[in-house]
């Protein structure tokens, strides 16, 4: 991943410029009104041509298997939808496969928690080059270089002693949603350059969401400041064989992020219209790279749903949810759901104890979040014509 020092400082406005402000939307909502009309004819005309040739090929291609979706399904609506409407929603360069196949994975398993009272925490803030998808580049701000940043895995009752160090171009603060704790002393700006330290017990058990809390807080995290803190309960859970993090996201591009990085577009924040949704950062990585099991193995999915504003409609496509921890309650679990909602802000832990060997898929059942990305499989068994890690 490469990184780069990219300053995001919102501009403060002059009156010329609100002046000038005011006569661009004048323009422009007159292009609005003209722009539109011949697309929408040229679009019709294109549209109809194109229908008319896809007929003609389902009619003879035979159905599709029920199966995964695949990072494919994704990219081929690249074409459609990036003239008639200001979405990039699933563009896709020529070599969009290799890419996905290259891509590493954001590390989903989740690692062991440190053993002592201590648990010590040190986050870098950077300003990098994010990939949300195959070949989409986004100027992203993100914790220690990644979005979502590391998985921090502590134990109910350890102190966690974390310090921030601001390596970014402008003030950031981190928020946790596992700590009670007096926001305006723990959640404070540190000023680029320096570091802050703040320490609270992890009493509460659990799969929380942290973030930057500096306004505009929507921004802070759309552009890629959050990640996954686990408190791991001290009367611990069912045994589970193979454990995984996955942090829910959407993206709001301010251009295709296919030659030059894209940077936020609040527009489309504002009206949640996102580009790319993804599970740890990155649009269907899980698929091109899935999370395995062995058949009958307990698989623990600790979800969060940084958002900024999508819920996360957690379901895996093919079993059920075989226990269901809503939120930061560890003490009682539902059984056999079909489909958890994990809030925006929120955490849920859910096993699946699969016996079929397949792929699973696990996605936010409100499909357009599929659409956009947010979709990976779970491996169960050897299944042939799928990679092997
Ligand atoms: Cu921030
Ligand atoms: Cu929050």
């Amino acid at each position: 991943m490469a990184y780069h020092a990219s300053s995001q400082l919102p501009a403060y406005k002059t009156a010329a410029d609100r002046d000038r402000g005011a006569l661009i939307k004048v323009i422009a909502l007159m292009l609005g009104i003209a722009v539109p009309v011949l697309l929408t004819i040229a679009l019709w005309a294109a549209v109809s041509a194109q229908k008319a040739r896809d007929d003609a090929q389902q009619a003879s291609a035979p159905a599709p298997a029920a199966t995964a979706p695949s990072p494919s399904t994704t990219h081929e609506h690249a074409s459609a939808g990036t003239v008639a409407t200001p979405s990039y929603a699933g563009l896709a360069p020529d070599n969009a496969d290799a890419l996905a196949a290259a891509h590493m994975p954001y590390p989903a398993a989740l690692e062991a928690a440190p053993a002592g009272a201590v648990a010590v925490v040190h986050l870098t803030l950077k300003d990098v080059v994010h990939e949300v998808a195959p070949g989409i580049k986004y100027s992203a701000w993100a914790f220690s270089g990644g979005a979502p940043g590391p998985v921090i895995h502590v134990r109910q009752g350890q102190t966690v002693k974390m310090t921030l160090t601001n390596g970014g171009a402008i003030p950031h603060s981190i928020d946790f949603h596992a700590a009670r704790i007096a926001p305006n002393v723990a959640f404070k700006d540190v000023a680029p350059g320096e570091s802050f330290t703040f320490s609270f017990v992890a009493g509460d058990p659990g799969v929380f969401m942290y973030h930057c809390g500096t306004k505009p807080v929507l921004m802070h995290i759309a552009n890629g400041m959050y990640g996954a803190i686990i408190v791991e309960p001290a009367k611990p859970l069912p045994r589970a064989d193979r454990e995984y993090v996955l942090v829910s996201s959407e993206w709001y591009l301010n251009s295709s992020g296919l030659k030059a990085p894209a940077s936020f577009d609040m527009a489309k924040a504002h009206t949640m219209a996102p580009d790319w949704v993804t599970w740890n950062g990155y649009a269907g990585q899980y698929v091109k790279h899935p999370l395995t099991a062995k058949p009958g193995e307990t698989v623990r999915f600790w979800v969060v749903a940084a958002g900024p504003s999508f819920d996360t409609d957690f379901h895996v496509v093919g079993t059920l949810l075989d226990r269901a921890w809503i939120d930061g309650d560890m003490t009682q679990h539902l059984n056999n759901v079909q489909t958890a909602t994990v809030p925006a802000g929120g955490g849920g832990v859910f096993d699946v104890k699969i016996n079929e060997p397949g792929l699973y898929p696990f996605v936010s059942h409100s499909f357009a979040s599929v659409d956009m990305g947010q979709v990976g499989l779970l491996k169960v068994g050897q299944v042939a014509g799928t990679m092997s890690h």
